[in-house]
């Protein structure tokens, strides 16, 4: 379709008065990923949708555009896909990727780099000497393979409409918008050609989504533009209200992420991860117990199908020492607890932010990220500590930057009786 500027001038009155077409949203895609439409038509229509959404017939072709937009969809070189709306200390990739693949279910995931106060798998993985996360296509899937599990960049051509409708929303304030959430995210996941998909969809302080409701409503609307698409798919609500696991970080979450995989894994962390690998082997066809996932980490299973895959992406086994972790920043700091009392509140943001200023993450999208330096958040939401208990640990490269990352730890939490206790696991969609 050609794309002309005066006729989408009726796209942006029907998007404005709630009487969208399905040809409209074809137009919308291709005019993104084509350059036909200036970035002010695109933004005044992403306007009009923030306020007046989309039903999900036109979501879904909204979709279907979008995934297109890049020519047709690739041969997804795995058995199952994940995608978490993303958090804080979260390296679940890291974990389920290899366990689900130790059952003999490929998997194979594009990742993205960590902005703002979120981390990013790729990032994490980067922090592993010589892992290489740029991948041709027939690299991953000789990789797939070979060793049942890789991780590439995702790369621009993959849906390209979203790449610039996403920069504007950024823009524009129109990110938080149900709609375009779920058509971003799952036009990514259909031009991958993923063939199954497990959807981790974060609630609470630290998620896009703040609350059940909101959480639930996208979830259910991502499995529905799956299963129209002929996807099997499958969506779990998870705690985002505060930070999941203890390590947030680069290196600090793999070696948090190694611990799990030998067994030793943080409770909430551990829980989640038998849940999410649980699903992608039910949508892959694999039925498995929670007890039976749970014996590949303890095991060792899981952990052997880890090191095979690292190695086979270039990753340096002797960049890991004797306990299987990577070398931290050496500037360490304690938290301790204020009083004697319980910990009523673990701010994600809070703690994403130390680690970010610590060099963890980007505040620009050019910025470097330092492998070493993170925190590690001990304790969780409702639990009763003592005075001088410690409840984070900072890794941080010089004095200054350690100090400031103590107090916006400090300010993270919050102390007394928990107005709220979420479990990890707070709903499933089947
Ligand atoms: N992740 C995406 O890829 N797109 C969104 O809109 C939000 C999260």
């Amino acid at each position: 379709v050609k794309v002309d500027r005066a006729d989408f001038r009726d796209a942006i009155r029907r998007a404005r008065s709630g009487t969208s077409r399905p040809d409209d949203m074809v137009w919308v895609a291709e005019g993104a990923a084509s350059g036909s439409l200036p970035d002010y038509q695109l933004a005044a229509w992403l306007m009009a949708v923030y306020i007046r959404g989309l039903d999900d017939g036109l979501t879904v072709a909204l979709t279907r555009a979008m995934a297109a937009s890049g020519g047709d969809p690739a041969r997804h070189p795995g058995r199952v896909d994940k995608h978490s709306t993303g958090g804080v200390g979260d390296k679940t990739t890291l974990v389920v990727a290899p366990l689900v693949a130790s059952f003999g279910v490929p998997v194979a995931k594009m990742s993205g780099r960590g902005l703002g106060h979120t981390g990013g798998t790729l990032d994490k993985l980067e922090s592993i000497p010589g892992f290489d996360v740029h991948l041709s296509r027939e690299r991953l899937a000789a990789l797939v393979q070979e060793v049942g599990v890789a991780v590439a960049a995702q790369s621009g051509e993959l849906a390209p409409a979203d790449g610039r409708l996403y920069a504007l929303r950024d823009a524009t304030a129109t990110v938080e918008a149900l709609p375009l959430i779920a058509s971003s995210i799952m036009a990514k996941k259909l031009a991958g050609g993923a063939p199954a998909l497990v959807l981790d969809v974060k609630v609470g302080r630290g998620a896009f989504m703040p609350d059940l409701e909101s959480a639930r409503a996208l979830a259910r609307l991502m499995v529905h533009i799956g299963r129209e698409a002929g996807l099997a798919a499958r969506a779990l609500l998870t705690n985002m209200d505060q930070p999941l696991g203890w390590a947030v970080g680069n290196a600090v979450e793999v070696n948090e992420a190694v611990d799990t995989l030998r067994g030793q894994g943080p409770p909430d962390f551990v829980e989640l991860v038998v849940a999410v690998a649980q699903a992608m082997l039910a949508v892959a066809g694999v039925n498995a117990t929670p007890e039976a996932v749970r014996a590949r980490l303890d095991s060792g299973r899981a952990y052997d199908q880890f090191q095979r895959w690292i190695v086979a992406q270039g990753g340096r086994g002797d960049a890991f020492d004797g306990q299987g972790h990577l070398p931290l920043a050496d500037r360490r700091r304690v938290v301790e607890a204020p009083s004697s009392a319980r910990v009523a509140r673990v701010d994600p943001i809070g703690v994403g932010e130390a680690a970010l200023h610590l060099g963890a993450g980007r505040l620009h999208k050019d910025d470097r990220v330092d492998p070493a330096v993170g925190v590690r958040v001990l304790v969780k939401v409702g639990q009763q500590v003592d005075r001088g208990d410690p409840v984070a640990e900072v890794y941080a490269r010089v004095d200054r930057a350690a100090e400031a990352a103590v107090r916006r730890l400090e300010a993270a939490f919050g102390w007394g009786e928990p107005d709220r206790v979420w479990p990890t696991v707070l709903d499933r969609l089947e």
